[in-house]
């Protein structure tokens, strides 16, 4: 049964865990936060994240505006250890909104001095983070200039409203020298790492999952053949910015039929994500960001929430089941490959002890890092509070309400609509005076 957050102690919280048939890993010292790492040869100086979060507020070229600079100078004083910046998208077609960044020739510059000031503000309280640029193609949920305009890899009955665009290879072959081109200028432009995005339905993920793909060198029942764009793709930028870290957001399970990582029946089946993990691994890669679901089909197995945006059906599970699939998920793959560095998801429902839970999976090796995703939106400065104070502000902190999602669904800039009120309360004010 699905239940707002009301939960007013961690007994309160670990009690209702229990009820629902399992143990939530909690420590009352949560140092584990405070350790940093080093991956390949980059030091880190904490296991805190802040996750990718999409703004919809980029200029109409796809570049950094006033409100995306202000979202990341907010993150970079606060005190994260890796900033892992939105989807940001390698083509004009492959944009999601009209306002979703996209990293070009013509306004890399501008990505070098958002890059330039985020280094100076973090270095103002102390940290030097790892700067990650997710590089996206939007597939079946591109909307370049507003409107539906599907690409897909892979038809799936599940998800097809209308017949849409199969993309051919020759498209994506274009499409993969457009995640190169975009690599090269990310690097130029002062980032460490790319992340090849692998979730939420788009099209990197979708080609993992693509048996319906015929006569393709980019799908089918062989697995090796779904695999080999994204492998190409991270091949061919290895060899174009030497030196690059290379990452992906990774989803272990889409939770749909026709998705990656789910059995017949729907339910998470990892032998295939496992298989993938073994192939990155063997490319070097050694930072993986996990997540599930898709925030178009089942939204609260991405992100558990308190509400459901209106309209939609508030869902069966309870948030903490949500929440703990998301950590036992990642656990797995952590032990299965205890030399890489996994980051997890899905923390912000648990409100102010998300930092104990998410110490507490640091402390049983189940994860490398704790990602955060809305709280990073309602209160930036989550990772300063916890080093100086050693506990987070419950009035500051993200109620789950799905504010920003609201905002951004509709294509407004987005934010937290709660604690960011002044901004994003009168664009979601805005938004309902025009009835959406
Ligand atoms: C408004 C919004 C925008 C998001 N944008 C992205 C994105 O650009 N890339 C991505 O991988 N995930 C994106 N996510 C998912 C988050 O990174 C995160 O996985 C999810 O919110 C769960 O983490 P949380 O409980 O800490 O919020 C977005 C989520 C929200 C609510
Ligand atoms: S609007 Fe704010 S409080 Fe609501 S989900 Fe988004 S970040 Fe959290």
């Amino acid at each position: 049964m699905h239940e707002r957050f009301r939960f007013k102690s961690k007994d309160e919280i670990l009690k209702k865990a229990l009820a629902l048939g399992f143990e939530l890993p909690f420590s009352d010292d949560i140092s584990p936060l405070f350790a940093p790492a080093s991956i390949v040869g980059f030091s880190i100086p904490n296991r805190l994240v802040v996750q990718p979060m999409e703004g919809y507020d980029s200029e109409a070229d796809g570049s950094p505006s006033a409100f995306t600079k202000r979202r990341y100078l907010r993150y970079a004083g606060g005190g994260s250890g890796i900033i892992w910046y939105e989807a940001v998208a390698v083509s004009y077609d492959g944009r999601s909104n009209p306002n979703q960044l996209w990293i070009n020739k013509n306004n890399s510059a501008v990505f070098t001095s958002l890059n330039d000031e985020v280094r100076r503000a973090a270095d103002q309280v102390g940290i030097s983070p790892l700067l990650v640029i997710q590089l996206t193609h939007s597939g079946r949920y591109s909307k370049p200039d507003g409107k539906p305009k599907p690409q897909v890899a892979a038809l799936n009955q599940t998800l097809d409203k209308r017949v849409p665009y199969l993309l051919t290879d020759d498209d994506l072959i274009r499409i993969q020298d457009q995640y190169v081109s975009a690599a090269k200028l990310a690097a130029d432009t002062g980032f460490d790492a790319i992340d090849i995005k692998a979730c939420h339905g788009y099209l990197m993920i979708e080609l993992l999952a693509a048996r319906s793909r015929q006569k393709s060198i980019y799908g089918g029942e062989d697995p090796a053949d779904r695999f080999r764009f994204m492998l190409e793709t991270i091949e061919r930028i290895k060899t174009k910015v030497p030196g690059i870290i290379i990452t992906t957001r990774l989803n272990i399970s889409d939770g749909y039929q026709g998705g990656f990582g789910v059995d017949k029946d729907n339910r998470p089946d990892f032998t295939e994500p496992l298989l993938l993990v073994e192939e990155l691994k063997a490319r070097g890669i050694t930072l993986i960001n996990i997540s599930m679901g898709s925030p178009y089909f089942n939204p609260h197995v991405t992100r558990p929430y308190d509400n459901p945006l209106p309209g939609q059906q508030v869902p069966e599970e309870h948030p903490l089941q949500g929440v703990i699939k998301m950590i036992n998920g990642t656990a797995l793959f952590q032990k299965r490959f205890p030399e890489l560095f996994f980051i997890g998801s899905a923390y912000s429902y648990l409100r102010q002890y998300a930092p104990n839970v998410g110490a507490a999976v640091l402390k049983n090796g189940d994860a490398s890092f704790i990602g955060f995703g809305r709280s990073s939106f309602a209160y930036p400065s989550l990772p300063l509070d916890l080093i100086r104070n050693g506990e987070a502000d419950p009035s500051k902190i993200c109620i789950t309400c799905s504010g920003c999602t609201r905002l951004i669904s509709n294509m407004r800039p987005g934010g937290c609509v709660i604690r960011d009120r002044e901004i994003y309360g009168n664009e979601l004010k805005k938004l309902i005076a025009d009835g959406k």
